[in-house]
């Protein structure tokens, strides 16, 4: 035993060792280099620029020309990497100081091997699962010569009508920190030089995730408290994972610009969070400061980022342009150009590309590793257990295998898969194709389309989509006589894929009115109804929740979406899912969270002057943690092990949980926290914990969650993160409703 103490002991002790010999070498490297740099070339490395158009030799041409004379830093999204990074890191050996370029994109939800959006990805509330999807991402694309990747994507968000929800982690920013820095080490790993891992970089920092009204590329005015309490938390817990870059985002931050954000970028992030690695700016943020009217010229703007601590302009080229003349001048410092080179040639020296610029074009480790059985095996699971199940009126689900299945609707038979960022997917079958494999000799699969996407013209033309060269009435008309011959419908209804994403927000965010007509036309022959929901955000579905009789909500799943729906649909698999975000009934109640703060007169029945809408309900039409099984899964009440609790202490509080339904089954128990009395006003519950544990039918297990002081700290007003001592509920229940409650002090 105390053998093994001292290897380890001595294992620890040199690793730390490396690290450090490796930043003095990698010091003295970068230093001797910048000392050879010109100007012009200290600037090329802070360009960073999008592809070309490969089937255009002259873009490419022009492109190359470039690199060559040191004009560019990092190349991202570029045209079939596995062949085109390898030919732009000859083209760099070729320039005056052989700086190999760094090559990036916005591989969000796997290269080849698809998962689930990762919203989607959150509902699982698989951690484990969720690391495991962005190593796999890491391991194909970084053999495909991408280095880097733009991600993840870890903006906090409570407004479903913003079509970046789809991309972030939902709305709570404790199980948004967790996945946050599980996704940095994913990509990342713990040694780039492993050659199966990449650069992640955090974005969008920061409060992306807040836009006004929920509209893209707007911004917000919001307390510091809050940042620090909410929006700020998935940002430090992905720093403090040691995530290699940052992008900032394209909203102000108290009015100003985070491209051109000193507080942001250098104060919070370098100087309070100790961040080491490079931040690059979101598209044409820093061009855009014109437009946010804080930059009167492309000058100003330079200036404005560059001293605010930016170190790569993404697309604007305003550093390119603009630097040398701004050192010269003396409105940037010198200084300030080396800083911003320094930390372009570290994540490069700290990939491994001065040594070997090839090092990510694998082709032979790409045959073997892409769209591995190993790696779809994961996208099947992790597709699976994102999966959640909204409602299942008298067990409708799973479905009996057996008579006539009416498939129906615009995406029961669409051909692609919904991939966020670059689209290297490949074709899967869709759910027809796969309920019919799944199901034949035993049941018999009909299909109609019933409904294009949207009658809305102005939202087709916006998201690319044609109708049918059918009318709307025929369209309806064969769905109907398809569904009166089945003994069940499964209506495969929601979101196109382009309504959802970067400039994708929505003032509507019900089902589409001529979809929500067919389930309406459905509805009226009497036969069961199973809607399967395709989304990128939270829909407002409070009359397909009163009408259908059985709902899943399957989101984007990505290569194995078809395979896990069905599997889920037939009971191969029992959901287990928990939402992330909140269902509005209504997008008048937007933003509408659990983690609110209490009214002065919360809402009580019968008496009108308490915080209400007169015409819907306050409550949301689901609730965050909310998601059913095939199985019920029953609480005992929750036991403490003492009522007191004082700073060094900690208590425990227990739950038993029992399968008493009739199928295996995995529940997500969920903790949350109120702090009854504060110096300030405080949610009426936060999410402090969760455990998923698997129960076989009639069995119980119990879970037992740990309580310390340091779980009760918040940001007070003077941004002091303190726990105040008082009264504090614990609720332990199967969401964010749960009423189960038990009541301690903090001394
Ligand atoms: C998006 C980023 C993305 C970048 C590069 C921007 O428009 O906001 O998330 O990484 O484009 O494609």
């Amino acid at each position: 035993m105390k053998k093994l103490l001292s290897i380890l002991l001595t294992c620890a002790i040199t690793v730390s060792g490396v690290a450090q010999t490796t930043n003095a070498k990698m010091d003295g490297f970068i230093k001797q280099l910048l000392s050879k740099m010109t100007l012009d070339e200290k600037i090329g490395q802070l360009n960073l620029q999008g592809g070309w158009d490969d089937a255009n030799e002259s873009s490419k041409a022009a492109y190359m020309q470039k690199v060559k004379s040191g004009e560019i830093g990092g190349s991202f999204n570029i045209p079939n990497p596995e062949k085109n990074a390898r030919a732009l890191q000859d083209i760099a050996m070729q320039s005056r100081l052989k700086i190999p370029v760094l090559v990036g994109g916005d591989v969000v939800q796997g290269y080849k091997t698809i998962f689930p959006i990762p919203l989607a990805e959150t509902m699982s509330w698989d951690i484990e699962g969720m690391q495991r999807s962005t190593a796999i991402t890491a391991n194909e694309a970084s053999s495909q010569g991408i280095a880097w990747t733009f991600a993840p994507m870890i903006d906090i968000s409570r407004d479903p009508r913003w079509g970046r929800v789809s991309e972030g982690v939902g709305e709570d920013p404790y199980l948004g920190s967790l996945i946050a820095a599980a996704r940095v080490k994913g990509f990342q790993g713990t040694d780039y030089l492993k050659n199966q891992n990449m650069m992640a970089c955090m974005k969008h920092f920061a409060m992306y995730g807040a836009p006004e009204a929920g509209k893209d590329y707007t911004g917000m005015d919001m307390s510091k408290r809050i940042m620090y309490d909410v929006y700020l938390k998935t940002y430090k817990a992905a720093v403090d994972a040691g995530v290699g870059s940052v992008m900032s985002s394209f909203n102000d931050v108290q009015g100003v610009p985070s491209s051109g954000n000193k507080w942001l970028l250098t104060d919070l992030l370098r100087k309070q969070w100790g961040f080491k690695g490079m931040v690059i700016s979101d598209y044409t943020s820093i061009e855009e400061m014109k437009n946010h009217g804080v930059a009167a010229t492309d000058a100003e703007a330079a200036a404005l980022s560059m001293n605010a601590g930016m170190d790569m302009d993404m697309i604007s080229e305003f550093f390119q342009k603009n630097l040398k003349q701004l050192v010269q001048s003396g409105k940037v410092n010198e200084k300030e150009l080396d800083r911003a080179a320094y930390n372009v040639l570290a994540a490069k020296y700290k990939l491994g590309l001065f040594e070997n610029p090839y090092r990510y074009s694998d082709t032979q480790r790409a045959a073997k590793d892409i769209l591995s059985e190993e790696h779809l095996q994961h996208a099947l699971k992790i597709a699976q257990e994102s999966i959640v199940l909204l409602k299942n009126n008298n067990h409708l689900l799973p479905l009996k295998q057996t008579g006539t299945v009416a498939l129906i609707g615009p995406f029961a038979k669409t051909e692609d898969v919904q991939n966020i960022g670059a689209t290297n997917a490949s074709r899967s079958p869709n759910i027809y194709e796969e309920l019919t494999s799944q199901l034949k000799g035993k049941a018999t699969v009909l299909y109609a389309k019933g409904a294009n996407i949207s009658e809305n013209d102005m939202l087709m033309e916006r998201i690319y989509q044609q109708k049918d060269v059918r009318s709307a009435e025929a369209l309806k008309e064969e769905a109907i006589n398809i569904a009166k011959q089945a003994d069940v419908i499964i209506a495969v209804m929601g979101e196109h894929g382009g309504m959802t994403g970067e400039a994708a927000s929505m003032a509507d965010i019900q089902l589409q009115e001529n979809q929500r007509d067919l389930l309406m036309e459905l509805k009226k022959l009497n036969k069961p109804i199973v809607l399967v929901v395709k989304n990128g955000r939270p829909l407002i579905i409070d009359w397909e929740n009163e009408n259908m009789d059985a709902i899943i909500d399957c989101w984007y799943l990505g290569t194995k979406e078809a395979e896990a729906v069905v599997n889920t649909l037939l009971g191969k698999f029992n959901p287990s899912g928990k939402l992330t975000m909140t269902f509005p009934r209504n997008a008048g109640q937007i933003p509408v969270y659990y983690a609110h703060n209490n009214s002065s007169r919360p809402e009580q029945d019968g008496n009108k002057y308490t915080s209400k809408y007169l015409d819907v309900s306050s409550t949301p039409l689901f609730p965050f943690g909310y998601g059913l099984s095939y199985t019920s899964f029953e609480y005992s009440a929750i036991t403490l092990s003492a009522t007191t609790l004082d700073s060094k202490g900690k208590i425990t509080a227990s739950v038993t949980v029992k399968n008493n339904g009739t199928y295996d089954g995995d529940e997500i128990v969920q903790l949350y926290i109120q702090d009854v009395v504060g110096s300030i006003k405080r949610p009426v519950k936060e999410l402090k914990g969760f455990k998923k544990i698997s129960l076989k039918t009639g069995a119980s297990q119990t879970v037992t969650f740990t309580i310390t002081e340091e779980m009760l700290r918040f940001y007070n007003n003077e941004l002091q993160f303190k726990s105040e001592p008082g009264k504090f509920n614990v609720f332990i229940g199967t969401d964010s409703n749960t009423k189960n409650v038990a009541e301690f002090e903090l001394k």
